[in-house]
């Protein structure tokens, strides 16, 4: 376990749900990660040997289910994709997509994000990092849970390359206040896009996700920026 400086055990964004994971999701995580997985170690990764080649580098940090990282992997051979997740059932589903799609351009890591920044990726080796629908931690006590920190992106503009970039989308608007106040006081970041939107928005790249369209059936407003590294 990393502790902070104090001692104490440091905060994560997430808790280990349990969930039901199903029979063919468990075979997924046994079978196909050999093929798709890398284990957390606390040691630089090599992506050129990891992907075999060398190439642009997009992580998505709390992928989910895997949906859209798999689809944008499918639509994007030349660009490698490493997705960064810690629920299980979400990471079965994933490869259970990625095996289907033939996808040979998708690396997937069972740990917490913020470790693998910090000790699985080199320093400026990422084009892009995706951060879609982080969870929003909506009770004030639990803000601090909220991945998105000063410290946060001060790790993530750490590991892309200069005028890489960030992408983050919310359906939080406690959380979208919050982000803008973080952006505004941030000097490794310039705002280059931000939208508030009801749904049905393509630009920046974004594929729809499946937390988002639990939002909008909700009613909720969705925000998306997108920051360029200084
Ligand atoms: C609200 S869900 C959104 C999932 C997906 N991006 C979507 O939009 O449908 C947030 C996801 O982030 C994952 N997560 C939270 N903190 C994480 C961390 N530090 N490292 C890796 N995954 C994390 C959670 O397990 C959860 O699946």
């Amino acid at each position: 376990m990393i502790r902070a400086p104090s001692g104490r055990r440091t905060i994560r964004s997430f808790v280990r749900r349990t969930g039901r994971i199903t029979p063919a999701q468990e075979r997924a995580l046994d079978a196909l990660w050999p093929q798709f997985g890398i284990a957390f170690s606390a040691h630089t990764l090599n992506l050129d040997e990891v992907f075999g080649r060398s190439a642009e580098r997009v992580l998505e940090i709390g992928f989910g289910n895997g949906e859209t990282l798999v689809r944008e992997a499918g639509e994007k051979p030349e660009i490698d994709f490493l997705g960064v997740e810690v629920h299980e059932p979400g990471i079965g589903r994933c490869l259970i997509s990625a095996e289907d799609a033939g996808l040979k351009n998708l690396r997937v890591i069972k740990h917490d994000a913020i470790e693998v920044l910090q000790h699985q990726v080199g320093d400026g080796a990422l084009a892009r990092i995706n951060l879609y629908f982080p969870d929003p931690w909506p009770k004030k006590r639990h803000h601090k849970r909220r991945i998105v920190q000063i410290s946060f992106l001060k790790l993530a503009a750490s590991k892309l390359a200069p005028d890489a970039t960030l992408h983050i989308a919310t359906d939080w608007e406690n959380y979208a206040e919050q982000i803008d106040e973080l952006i505004a006081q941030s000097s490794e970041f310039t705002l280059a896009e931000r939208h508030l939107h009801k749904g049905g928005f393509e630009s920046l790249e974004r594929q729809t996700t499946r937390f988002e369209r639990r939002g909008l059936r909700k009613g909720h407003s969705i925000w998306d920026w997108l920051l360029i590294r200084n």
